[in-house]
């Protein structure tokens, strides 16, 4: 059987960086990390607008207490402030952290690192390698492992956490490029495998983003926090969905309806654009529903609304914004110097997901933990986010708990053992799973059901929510559920069957939309992202609670948890 002291899965900027931490701690640890596409095409590449820290570099005046501030009240105060702190305070040192290990962001005039605005955000304090940084994070990351010996499991894809007697002890892949199952021992295994944009027909995520880590945990009895919070970011790209940056903005372009009016006065009008983002998707999405929607070709009423960085200049937009400038040509059509690009929300990131404390221990509820399971990034909730997320601050949390969650690991495996594993019984299960997939014998393609899934979600879990509506999507989810007996595999072969991997990623999507429908189902208040058409008041009295959602087959139980308030009382959040 394989063993390593440690397991990560997931190969964007959480799992690099804590896999750096635990071998700058300890060079002799065996330090494994296993992603399902190579390591520089995890999703974290394409993150685009930048970093938050306050360096204080464009803004003297601005402080971490600030950020801290900004980023509960961007929160809808669900956030917990002790992990807030712990983001905010740790920013500026990972910023630096990283610019040694040779990530080249944008500068100043003055050579210092350059800085933007950012939606809700009271300062201009974020970091960015014009548009994009994720890239530039990402590359030295991985870099920086193969020089330190961290060995790398590229294209193995994760079937199952091993998680026995509420120990987490190893797990079960599936390597691409053979077929091969191996069951995998560590002393500890972390997650940080990111979010599940492709539960939705329209989103801003890669093809990879199918929740496969909070699916696995959640199958194993990990309890799923405040999945019902999806972030639907302001300018996905019509009609493909993918990110135009909110960088766009910060960089001063406007948001403009089919009258040529700046819409954002009439819902935020002190931050207009640069309002947090469910404001802004939800003022976007009203917008279209009154008919100030425009089509492509500027023509009333359609399914889209104008972002407009004509009055930025052709100079200003090639060197601040040259990737969103050739997204808009290339899949739109559109040379943005010269026209407005058209926008609607596009789902783009999870504030939910596997509960963690600030050392990233995977919580078993909302007392105990797991022994020898960590997470971090997009597929942890530490709640730095609680109900919306500020922009620049995913990959923030990134870095600072990636390292954080490396420093606890290496603490952790000083003085614990590798488990003992019945390698042959998971083999057999995962080696059964495979093969009754290949030898069904259904009438349905996998993308006719995937296809239906993603709409239903859209139709019935997007923007704005009800109770009756979202009864019906999972109603009809479950209908789904059924079909995905009914699906064939033309691909019966071993070698590079990315058809059975996309099977066992649409099971992950189902699980993980059952999740969200039913946590959302469970708080009937709005709070951030999630916009209660039917109750439409945020509801401190009942609801300033973690939600905490237990899956099982047979169906969902909902629990709560509290969420840690020491130093910002909630208030009306006024923008
Ligand atoms: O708009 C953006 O560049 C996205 C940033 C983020 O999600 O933090």
């Amino acid at each position: 059987m394989r063993e390593h002291d440690v397991i990560i899965v997931g190969g964007g900027l959480a799992g690099c960086r804590a896999a750096l931490e635990i071998i700058r701690t300890n060079p002799s640890f065996d330090v494994a990390l296993v992603a399902k596409t190579h390591p520089i095409r995890s999703h974290s590449v394409a993150a685009q607008g930048g970093m938050a820290a306050t360096l204080q570099n464009v803004d003297p005046e601005d402080s971490w207490k600030s950020h801290a501030f900004d980023t509960v009240k961007g929160s809808d105060y669900l956030a917990d402030q002790d992990a807030v702190e712990i983001l905010t305070k740790e920013a500026p040192n990972v910023v630096v952290d990283l610019e040694h290990m040779g990530v080249l962001f944008s500068r100043l005039q003055d050579g210092k690192i350059a800085q933007r605005a950012f939606g809700g955000h009271s300062h201009s304090r974020t970091c960015y390698a014009a548009d994009k940084t994720g890239h530039a994070i990402l590359h030295e990351l991985v870099n920086n492992l193969r020089r330190e010996g961290v060995q790398i499991y590229d294209e193995w894809y994760v079937m199952q956490l091993i998680l026995e007697d509420a120990q987490a002890k190893g797990l079960v892949m599936y390597h691409l490029l053979d077929g091969e199952i191996a069951v995998v021992r560590a002393k500890a295994v972390m997650f940080a495998t990111g979010g599940y944009g492709r539960v939705f027909n329209t989103t801003s995520n890669d093809f990879a983003s199918t929740g496969d880590g909070l699916a696995m945990s959640a199958a194993a009895g990990v309890p799923l926090e405040d999945m019902e919070f999806v972030q639907f970011h302001p300018t996905g790209l019509y009609p493909a969905g993918v990110l135009i940056s909110e960088a766009v903005r910060g960089e001063g372009a406007y948001l403009i309806n089919s009258a040529g009016d700046r819409f954002m006065a009439n819902y935020a009008p002190k931050q207009m654009e640069l309002a947090p983002r469910d404001i802004t998707s939800r003022a976007i999405t009203l917008e279209i529903r009154a008919g100030g929607g425009v089509h492509p070709d500027g023509t009333a009423g359609g399914p889209c609304v104008f972002l407009d960085l004509r009055h930025l200049g052709r100079d200003h937009i090639m060197s601040r914004i040259p990737f969103c400038w050739e997204e808009a040509h290339r899949l739109a059509g559109v040379d943005a110097i010269h026209e407005p690009i058209p926008v609607r929300p596009t789902a783009h990131y999870s504030m939910g997901g596997i509960p963690v404390n600030t050392d990233g221990q995977v919580r078993s509820g909302s007392q105990g933990l797991i022994e020898g399971f960590f997470a971090a990034g997009e597929s942890a909730c530490v709640s730095v986010h609680g109900a919306n997320r500020l922009g620049s601050n995913s990959l923030l949390e990134c870095v600072v708990y990636g390292k954080k969650v490396g420093g606890a690991i290496a603490h952790y495996l000083q003085n614990h053992k590798l488990p003992e594993i019945d390698e042959q019984h998971y083999q057999q299960c995962a080696q059964q799973q495979a093969q009754s997939l290949l030898d069904q014998s259904g009438t349905m393609r996998i993308n006719q059901l995937r296809q239906a899934f993603q709409d239903c979600m859209s139709e019935y879990c997007s923007v704005f929510r009800t109770d009756a509506t979202m009864r019906e999507g999972l109603e009809k989810l479950q209908q789904l559920k059924q079909q995905y007996q009914h699906i064939y595999l033309d691909d019966k072969d071993t070698c590079w069957n990315t058809e059975l991997i996309e099977a066992l990623e649409l099971r992950n999507l189902i699980i993980v939309a059952e999740v969200i429908l039913t946590s959302a189902l469970s708080r009937p208040e709005t709070r951030g992202a999630h916009s209660r058409e039917d109750y439409p008041q945020r509801d401190d009295a009942n609801f300033l609670k973690h939600t905490l959602a237990y899956y099982s087959p047979a169906g969902i139980d909902i629990a709560e948890m509290p969420v840690v308030i020491d130093q910002f009382e909630p208030k009306e959040r006024k923008y």
